[in-house]
């Protein structure tokens, strides 16, 4: 199925068994986490939220204090960490499963590369939990109710005017606007009512184990199966990426961990992540491989403040002093945390404030993995070996660009030979209420038309001064404003230039429902119920 783009994620606990040729090639575990704020992590400076395994990637490793997503939004964010590239670069974010059939895993990822899958294609949603209330039905409501009224409001007229004798109109007409409106009220309440068993799927490999998802013990599940995988790899050189299916919501942990954190169900989903990165630790220390791996800890956007629960429970995170969250190219948007470790090779306890992207491990983990970098397109993260061994003081890139969708939302300069970084706003979100940090009207904010404010010219900050984004310069208070923002502007253009126009992936054609092209473990009279994964025999 396909979702709407905004909320639509990859979020996926998944393996990989790299080809490396080489024994002395380092493993890679690459950790995601989903929607954690940088301020939700004790090393970040969460004094309240327990994360001492997450802490100790930091205490052990490299942490970046300027690591930013590519993009404020799961999907797309999550592309670029993919492939290294701008995600306006690639039109498809968001792939689902399925192509032409309801089997053909098409966009599954053992058919882009990973050798072993254990995980969820879709988005975690809402949804996927009953009690959990929905993202979908208040958005839909008002176009449904709007279609419904308008159908009602025809069909009334139509009758009218017949009856009134003005007007000789067919039945027939009639007749089709009664089938067609009955038919789509059908297809949409059989999605909404069927939704976890629609949605909600978990697989392993290309086999659907359980239909629908069941939340219990999940995020415990991912951990066994990922400690079960370093166990029967440790001879191998390996890639594993864990991209845990919290702290989105649905919000759940398991009976260790649920009531237990002074933050709700989030900081337990919070604290039992953190519990399971220290058993992949442990893993590799007790498989005497913690020294041969590099550690890789992020966050794929901020943390997502309008996520509110039906009950008014707070289910999102926090983004420490960072202006606005998930959705905005504020800096409580993008600013993740990331966290390097690899002992021996690099410095314990260091500090790098220099800016880096999410983009930057695609170029390191290939460089590292002795992979030559594909030559046929362009590549817009930097090997981060340099900076992390200390041979560098800078970061190679000057310019980052903050993409909100498609949209360019605002424009990162690292100046060299300076100590100010520029951020150029071309447009920033209305947030509502006015004078709160967020969307809170509609549940995220919206890039485009009236959802947001142009500024022309764009809105200046230092961000070495001002990381919290609360004074705008001015050609006053900045003796070089106009200067700035003609360099900003021409590295704009200049981008620009390396772009190609892409597939739209928001069109109709890939948002909507396809129901042959639904998942089903078994037939559909069995309501495509299945639930294996409990019996299931790790080899
Ligand atoms: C979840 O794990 C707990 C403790 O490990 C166990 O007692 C419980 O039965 C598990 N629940 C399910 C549904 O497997
Ligand atoms: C720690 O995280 C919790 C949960 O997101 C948040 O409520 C709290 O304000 C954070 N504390 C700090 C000091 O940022
Ligand atoms: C790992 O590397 C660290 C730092 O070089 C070293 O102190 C430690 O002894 C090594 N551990 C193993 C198991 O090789
Ligand atoms: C930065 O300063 C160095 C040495 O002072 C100089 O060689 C270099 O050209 C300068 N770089 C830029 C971009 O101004």
């Amino acid at each position: 199925m396909k979702l709407q783009p905004w909320i639509r994620t990859l979020f996926i606990a998944y393996v990989l068994r790299a080809s490396c040729a080489y024994s002395s090639r380092p493993n890679f575990l690459l950790i995601m986490v989903d929607d954690l704020g940088i301020g939700d992590v004790g090393c970040y400076g969460n004094k309240t939220i327990r994360t001492p395994n997450i802490d100790r990637l930091a205490e052990e490793g490299v942490m970046f204090t300027q690591h930013l997503a590519a993009s404020p939004l799961c999907t797309p964010s999550r592309a670029a960490f993919m492939t290294g590239r701008y995600p306006i670069r690639s039109g498809k974010w968001h792939l689902g499963l399925n192509c032409e059939k309801s089997d053909d895993f098409c966009h599954h990822p053992r058919s882009h590369g990973f050798d072993y899958f254990y995980g969820i294609t879709n988005t975690n949603l809402r949804d996927c939990i009953p009690g959990h209330g929905s993202v979908f039905v208040a958005g839909a409501a008002k176009y449904i109710q709007a279609t419904f009224q308008i159908s009602f409001l025809a069909l009334f007229t139509l009758v009218l005017i017949s009856y009134s004798g003005l007007l000789n109109v067919p039945w027939k007409l009639i007749f089709y606007i009664v089938s067609v409106t009955s038919l789509l009220l059908g297809a949409v309440i059989f999605f909404f009512w069927n939704f976890q068993y629609l949605n909600c799927v978990l697989m392993r490999n290309d086999k659907i184990i359980q239909q629908p998802l069941v939340f219990d013990n999940l995020t415990q599940r991912i951990t066994r199966e990922a400690l079960q995988y370093i166990k029967s790899n440790k001879d191998t050189p390996f890639l594993l990426f864990v991209s845990y299916v919290q702290v989105h919501t649905a919000l759940y942990a398991s009976q260790d961990f649920i009531g237990k954190s002074n933050h709700g169900i989030y900081g337990d989903a919070t604290e039992e992540v953190d519990w399971s990165v220290g058993e992949l630790l442990n893993e590799l220390d007790r498989s005497h491989l913690q020294n041969k791996t590099v550690v890789y800890f992020t966050s794929d956007n901020g943390a997502h403040l309008e996520e509110i629960s039906s009950s008014g429970e707070v289910h999102g995170g926090c983004n420490g002093i960072y202006k606005g969250g998930k959705s905005t190219s504020w800096e409580g948007g993008i600013r993740v945390p990331g966290l390097f470790r690899w002992p021996g090779m690099l410095e314990s306890g260091m500090v790098i404030n220099e800016p880096t992207s999410n983009m930057d491990i695609f170029p390191t983990v290939l460089k590292l993995a002795g992979s030559p970098l594909p030559q046929d397109r362009i590549i817009d993260g930097h090997d981060l070996m340099p900076l992390m061994q200390g041979e560098r003081a800078t970061s190679e890139r000057e310019f980052l660009f903050h993409y909100c969708n498609a949209y360019l939302n605002a424009v990162r300069w690292n100046q060299r030979n300076s100590t100010s970084i520029w951020k150029a706003f071309y447009f920033t979100p209305n947030f509502h209420p006015k004078d709160s940090n967020g969307c809170f009207a509609s549940h995220v904010c919206f890039c485009f038309g009236s959802f947001v404010t142009v500024h022309d010219p764009p809105l200046l900050y230092d961000l070495s001064k001002d990381p919290e984004e609360k004074n705008p310069l001015t050609p006053q208070t900045e003796p070089h404003f106009s200067e700035i923002l003609k360099t900003i502007q021409h590295a704009t253009e200049t981008h620009k230039k390396t772009l190609q126009a892409v597939d739209n992936q928001l069109s109709w054609d890939n948002v909507i429902w396809k129901p042959w092209l639904q998942m089903c473990c078994s037939s559909w009279t069995e309501f495509c119920y299945c639930d294996y994964d409990y019996d299931f025999k790790l080899e």
